[in-house]
């Protein structure tokens, strides 16, 4: 059943490469641009659409909080992402030309499912980003894109949240495809820097083992912090949620932006805190903020553990762990940056002691408002 693994989740982690291979798989015509017609939504209709909300919870949200870089980069489409369990309750704008993307792994999430069918109500049409088949939320929306990922057991999302993301790229360029905001070429380039995702997040399950025991040396501790900018943020927020379902400790993600206004109080001696840095080469005075940044929490005694690309070497005096991932696109970064997340979370609850496909109080799909 586990293949071999001690845990599904172990599974699922290594099963990412396949996954994500999968979801692009069929999606892609012999020009290299998109065929969606799964997507049963007219493009006459997508021609229309003038704001795309994305709603979802937990894991899922971060994927969506991510989307919605992608989307508003791609297609220049304004677009939002909102708790689902928020969304109804605040009486959301919405009408015809509204384009609402519902992400589920289970598709059986009440409060995702409470959300579209609020927005159905209000005319929006729904995309649906799910896992499975048949499912309840996909069974409701206008149109449904399948995410590849195959059964997900454990109860933290891994290979789910991998392939929502790779699902919501691919939406957001047909959007670009269907409107002529985003031309061929740039489509095919796009796709085939996708195509490359499977083999680079191979890489860093290969290069796991500092990761797992430097987990293992901070099964003591009581609190990690996580700090990401840009598409690291909604990165730093997954690791941080890992952390809590999974190992129990209290866990925060920040955009690191926000230290100065706040969270910087927080350091002290040998505190932990995992820094997801952008590529220098892509929006590299992101890239350079965040050294600062790290040179400042150092500075107060945090313990760094730094995730930053193949040869970024500024990072390299002021890293206390360094761990590599290679170089991406800057919206895909995710993709790769989040594996390491999921193995240190993983290896830190087994440290403690916790049971790492069931944690305690949570439900593989939340039926309940
Ligand atoms: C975290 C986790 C949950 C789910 C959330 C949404 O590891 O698994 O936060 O992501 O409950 O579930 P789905 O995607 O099934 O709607």
């Amino acid at each position: 059943e586990k293949g071999g693994y001690d845990y599904f989740m172990l599974k699922e982690i290594a099963e990412q490469p396949k996954a994500v291979a999968d979801t692009l798989l069929g999606r892609i015509d012999a020009s290299g641009l998109l065929t969606l017609d799964e997507v049963r939504i007219p493009a006459s209709v997508l021609r229309e659409v003038d704001k795309v909300v994305i709603v979802a919870c937990g894991t899922a949200y971060h994927a969506g909080m991510i989307a919605k870089l992608a989307i508003e980069h791609w297609t220049r489409i304004p677009c939002e992402t909102e708790l689902a369990s928020e969304f109804r309750y605040r009486d959301p704008i919405l009408d015809q030309r509204t384009l609402v993307i519902a992400i589920s792994q289970s598709g059986e999430t009440m409060d995702t499912l409470m959300a579209l069918r609020h927005a159905r109500e209000q005319g929006a049409k729904v995309l649906a980003v799910c896992n499975t088949n048949g499912s309840t939320i996909p069974r409701e929306s206008d149109a449904v894109l399948y995410t590849h990922a195959g059964p997900e057991v454990a109860v933290a999302s891994t290979k789910a949240f991998l392939t929502q993301l790779v699902a919501c790229y691919l939406v957001a360029l047909y959007l670009g495809q269907v409107r002529g905001t985003k031309w061929g070429d740039e489509i095919r380039a796009v796709i085939r820097e996708l195509s490359d995702i499977a083999a680079a997040v191979d890489t860093v399950l290969e290069t796991m083992e500092p990761v797992r025991a430097l987990a293992r040396s901070l099964a003591d501790k009581n609190t990690v912090l996580f700090l990401g900018r840009h598409v690291g943020y909604p990165v730093a927020l997954e690791g941080a949620l890992k952390l809590k379902e999974l190992a129990y400790m209290h866990a925060e993600g920040f955009a690191a932006g926000e230290l100065k206004h706040g969270p910087i109080a927080l350091i002290e001696e040998d505190l932990p805190v995992v820094v997801v840095v952008p590529s220098p080469r892509g929006r590299s005075v992101l890239h350079d903020k965040i050294v600062s940044n790290i040179q400042e929490i150092r500075a107060r005694g945090a313990r760094t553990i730094v995730i930053a690309e193949e040869g970024d070497e500024a990072v390299v005096p002021y890293a206390d762990h360094l761990i590599r991932i290679p170089a991406t696109p800057t919206l895909l970064q995710p993709l790769v940056a989040a594996v390491p997340l999921q193995v240190f979370a993983c290896e830190l609850a087994t440290a403690r002691g916790n049971e790492v496909d069931q944690p305690r109080n949570l439900a593989k799909s939340v039926t309940v408002e």
